[in-house]
């Protein structure tokens, strides 16, 4: 069992900015900030409906999971060309090498596009091309996931699956994501399937806004690897004991939850209690334009408004996050070394 290193509180922040983490749970479209809308809208000659970058940032008061998605919606009609997927892509590897992220698995919304005849070629190369530049400037390691939209049928799911295959190797799993009430899991059982017998790793969000039955349907049903968000668990304590049992990931989202009023406030938020409970919680950026941070400020102002965690749930979280990924076994003791060294780092200066 590793030691973790005494470090001062006040060292924390420091640490928790430089140490290396994966980020798991980032919808690519989400990362997509005010302004590239705006430049990509006048590359594009498409017409927004906000006057400015400004008038648009205001508009980023939402009161539940629909009314943000509304707007990220309507936000993502800028994207065209391939061109367009790259620049928005690369604008986040920017901002993750900088927070120190070592590893990434990107979610995309290819119907997003596509039901808007942006071709399925346009969108997956674009974000692949970012990825491969990503490895090679940062030493970063990039995958996508090919995110469903659940509020679309199983029909409109069969066919996106279809229109990705010529381009199968550029995606490693495939999500579920978009509004969840109403939606649960039962919905793509066969598609789920048919992707599990491709070889794609499966995860899903459940139980962000739905109840914990959605958590359990995603596990027995869709047989998920990973559950995003999935705070809702410790509404049944029968089935946190479960997750914690199968060391089941949960991508957790702290900026997110209280922007969509899943929590008040980051000091309510019950991260702390599902790390107690056992639970392979990572902390993630979900929709970092629209939610006010990143992953390190996830990190930072989760544990300025948590006493609770400290330095022990830093590197429990970072080496979960490794645990988490999609990665090799080589890739994940390696950035497990490295984060080892971050903290003899910080215990030394
Ligand atoms: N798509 C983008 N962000 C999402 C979220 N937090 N939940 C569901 N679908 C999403
Ligand atoms: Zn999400």
């Amino acid at each position: 069992m590793t030691v973790i290193p005494d470090i001062p509180r006040e060292r924390l922040p420091s640490l928790l900015a430089l140490m290396p983490k994966a980020e798991l749970h980032i919808h690519i479209e989400g990362s997509l900030e005010p302004e590239l809308i705006f430049r990509l809208a006048a590359r594009n000659g498409v017409a927004l409906p906000y006057a400015s970058v400004e008038a648009l940032r205001a508009a980023y008061a939402f009161t539940d999971l629909q009314s943000f998605l509304d707007i990220y919606y309507a936000g993502a009609s800028v994207l065209l060309k391939e061109q367009d997927f790259f620049d928005m892509a690369w604008a986040y590897f920017e901002r993750a090498a900088a927070d120190k992220v070592v590893h990434a698995e990107l979610f995309f919304d290819p119907q997003t596009h596509t039901d808007r005849g942006v071709p399925m070629q346009t969108v997956i190369m674009g974000l692949a091309h970012a990825c491969r530049r990503a490895h090679a400037e940062f030493g970063l390691s990039a995958r996508l996931i090919l995110c469903f939209l659940r509020h679309l049928s199983e029909a409109s799911a069969f066919q996106t699956l279809e229109q990705a295959l010529p381009w199968r190797e550029h995606f490693v799993g495939v999500g579920l994501d978009s509004s969840e009430r109403g939606h649960p899991p039962e919905k793509f059982e066969r598609v789920f399937a048919r992707c599990r017998e491709l070889g794609l790793h499966v995860v899903a969000h459940a139980g962000e806004e739905g109840p914990p039955a959605y958590i359990e349907s995603a596990l027995d049903v869709l047989k998920v690897e990973r559950i995003d968000h999935g705070v809702r668990c410790v509404e049944s304590p029968a089935l946190v004991q479960r997750l914690a049992r199968e060391r089941m990931p949960l991508t957790v989202c702290p900026l997110s939850n209280v922007k969509l009023c899943v929590f008040p406030t980051l000091a309510q938020h019950n991260l702390p209690a599902l790390l107690d409970a056992g639970l392979c919680a990572t902390i993630n950026s979900d929709d970092p334009a629209y939610f006010g941070g990143y992953i390190n400020q996830n990190f930072l102002q989760t544990f300025a408004a948590l006493p609770q965690l400290g330095a022990a749930q830093a590197h429990r979280l970072a080496m979960n996050s490794f645990e988490a990924s999609f990665a090799t076994a080589a890739e994940k003791a390696r950035w497990a070394a490295q984060l080892d060294e971050a903290f003899a780092e910080a215990a030394r200066t």
